[in-house]
């Protein structure tokens, strides 16, 4: 094995997602994600107080497992242990696994406000009793550059810079250029709804469940993307920017009239003429953007990028440009996970970029990139 810097706990409770992950620099040791899905799905979206009731009910059970992979047996705790010699194991709620720690990481924002002040609690109260150093991480950020994240020491993620990425969640939609160093500039964001959160709805209007971004790509697959007529918000407008709230109030008007029977029959045309007017609206000022800034590499995160037919677009627009195209290398660093906090932090803490007054530090719902 590599040496390694340093071994990270990242916490991450922005959303409706209780994870904890626990990394070597930036190689993934263990990444928890406990989902709340089932208590928010009778609501039809995320309902704020009851994400931190889940979260606070969680959040140890998610860390201690996270930090299993620490346990006496693994090659970690082996380099580790000849390297903090003198330090006494703890035997407590942690099972004295919290001494192999260096540093903790927390999503500061943006996200739900009281989901985010669980992990933010909890992230000092660990710091203050185990005497560690804090990093606070943008969640959008650990998003942006989850695909960089290793599965292990020798892992080659060497992506040509500059590259273009499209990032796309339930919070927010984005296209970023990521210049070397891990440096960015922000070339467009959406003016109002966020691309997943617009699935969200979309599905929540034809009575299907929550999350809707899944439901809607399954339903699709048999669905006529011609079927219904939606506008392209923001398609003749210059720059960047994306707006979905226009596109999903055309949806409402078109089937407001329906009967529940008529949408019933048509919900797989539905679901694929809208989905196919967010991807359409997406792709068309990411490639807008491919064609206005020198790019090497496209790279594809968030949420909506479990989606097929997106990643297909993207590998389609790649092929034809001859640019590499990179998604995370699992699936399960699509959604909410604290590996990809983890590892913003570790190049911060590399950095000396710690929080330097824990006492005073807080969320911030509305923290921007
Ligand atoms: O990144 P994420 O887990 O949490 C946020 O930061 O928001 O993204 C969740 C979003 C939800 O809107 C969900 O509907 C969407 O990602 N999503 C999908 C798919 N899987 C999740 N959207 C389209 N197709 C999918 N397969
Ligand atoms: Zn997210």
């Amino acid at each position: 094995m590599l040496p390694y810097i340093m071994i990270l706990l990242a916490i991450d409770t922005s959303c409706d997602d209780t994870s904890a992950s626990v990394l070597s620099d930036d190689v993934i040791l263990s990444n928890v994600v406990s989902s709340q899905i089932e208590i928010h799905q009778k609501w039809g979206g995320v309902v704020p107080n009851l994400a931190k009731r889940a979260h606070i009910d969680k959040i140890d059970n998610v860390i201690k497992e996270a930090l299993t992979v620490l346990n006496p047996k693994s090659e970690i705790l082996k380099s580790k242990q000849s390297r903090n010699s003198n330090t006494k194991t703890q035997n407590d709620e942690f099972g004295g696994e919290m001494e192999k720690i260096d540093v903790i990481v927390v999503t500061q924002g943006p996200g739900l406000s009281p989901a985010l002040g669980v992990g933010v609690d909890k992230a000092k109260e660990l710091v203050k009793k185990y005497k560690k150093k804090l990093v606070a991480v943008n969640h959008i950020k650990g998003h942006l550059l989850s695909v960089f994240l290793k599965s292990k020491q020798d892992d080659l993620r060497e992506i040509d810079l500059p590259a273009l990425a499209l990032t796309v969640s339930g919070g927010h939609s984005m296209i970023v250029r990521i210049l070397p160093d891990f440096k960015y500039e922000v070339v467009g964001t959406t003016l109002d709804d966020a691309a997943g959160e617009a699935l969200d709805k979309a599905s929540k209007l034809l009575g299907l469940g929550y999350p809707g971004g899944p439901i809607i790509e399954k339903m699709a697959k048999t669905g006529d993307i011609n079927f219904l007529k939606l506008p392209r918000p923001m398609k003749g407008h210059k720059g960047f920017d994306l707006s979905f709230s226009g596109l999903k109030t055309s949806f409402y008007y078109s089937i407001k009239d329906w009967s529940k029977e008529k949408i019933e029959a048509n919900v797989e045309n539905l679901a694929a003429s809208f989905q196919e007017a967010v991807f359409d609206s997406l792709m068309g000022k990411y490639v807008k953007a491919i064609e206005e800034y020198e790019t090497k590499s496209l790279i594809g995160v968030g949420g909506v990028m479990n989606n097929e037919t997106l990643r297909q677009k993207i590998e389609k627009t790649g092929k034809q440009r001859g640019l590499s195209v990179y998604f995370p290398h699992s699936k399960a660093l699509n959604g909410d996970n604290a590996a990809m906090i983890g590892m913003v932090g570790f190049y911060k803490a590399k950095r000396g970029q710690f929080v330097k007054d824990v006492d005073s530090f807080d969320r911030d719902a509305r923290l921007e990139l």
